[in-house]
């Protein structure tokens, strides 16, 4: 019996010399077995680093890069305005109509309307189609809920309302304000608009 206490309070000394008390912190690294990635390479911010030759952590963005929001080459897209141009609305009311500063008219119509066909024809054809009625590459491969733009008419959906959907996106249709300029969703509006007018004229 003497033994038995004296073992045990060897292995109660020992138990504490490694594990230590209960809830005391250590400060090195615990061993891991499996160490999954807790524990991983990486650079924390603004420290230095041998990794790269220049000697610092953080790199600089590539040339060339363009940070979300700002595709205009300004912080227009990004910023808090108000007014129609960035937001379609005068107020709670959605607006309509080409807002003054993009310059809609006899002159320009032309211009802007083709530079409007090529800017759909990257971002709104894959889903809504050439022409608009919503049978585009997306609905082929089998996304069924793209609507035609046909449904749309200015009558009832403002070039505000469709600049706000353009711009933050609708129920399943994401937002593009991020990548489409300001100037650039205005020119697809407009011609969001002469294919709704082509095709209520073709169906007369
Ligand atoms: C990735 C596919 C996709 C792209 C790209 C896309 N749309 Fe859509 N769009 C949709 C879907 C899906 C809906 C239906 C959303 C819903 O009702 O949930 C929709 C709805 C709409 C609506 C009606 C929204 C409403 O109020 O009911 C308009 C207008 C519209 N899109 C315009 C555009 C324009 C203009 C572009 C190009 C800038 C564009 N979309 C790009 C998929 C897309």
């Amino acid at each position: 019996m003497r033994y038995f206490f004296l073992v045990f309070a060897l292995i109660v000394v020992l138990v504490v010399s490694f594990f230590g008390f209960r809830g005391e912190k250590f400060s090195s690294t615990p061993l891991r077995l499996f160490p999954d990635m807790d524990d991983q390479d990486k650079i924390k911010s603004q420290t230095p680093s041998d990794f790269f030759s220049d000697g610092m952590g953080a790199r600089k963005p590539v040339a060339g890069t363009v940070p979300r929001g700002f595709a205009d080459g300004s912080s227009y897209s990004y910023g808090n305005s108000t007014d129609y141009v960035h937001t379609g609305r005068f107020g709670d009311a959605y607006g309509d109509g080409m807002p003054k500063s993009i310059g809609f008219n006899v002159k320009t119509a032309a211009g802007i309307l083709r530079h409007g066909k090529e800017r759909y024809n990257i971002s709104c054809m894959p889903c809504h189609g050439e022409s608009g009625n919503g049978k585009g590459a997306a609905a082929v491969i089998g996304i069924p809920i793209v609507p035609s733009l046909m449904n749309f008419p200015k009558e009832k959906y403002p070039d505000g309302q469709m600049f706000e959907t353009i711009s933050n996106g609708k129920g399943q249709m994401g937002g593009y304000g991020y990548n489409i300029p300001i100037n650039d969703r205005w020119a697809i509006i407009a011609y969001v608009r002469a294919l709704q007018s082509a095709n209520s004229t073709a169906a007369k």
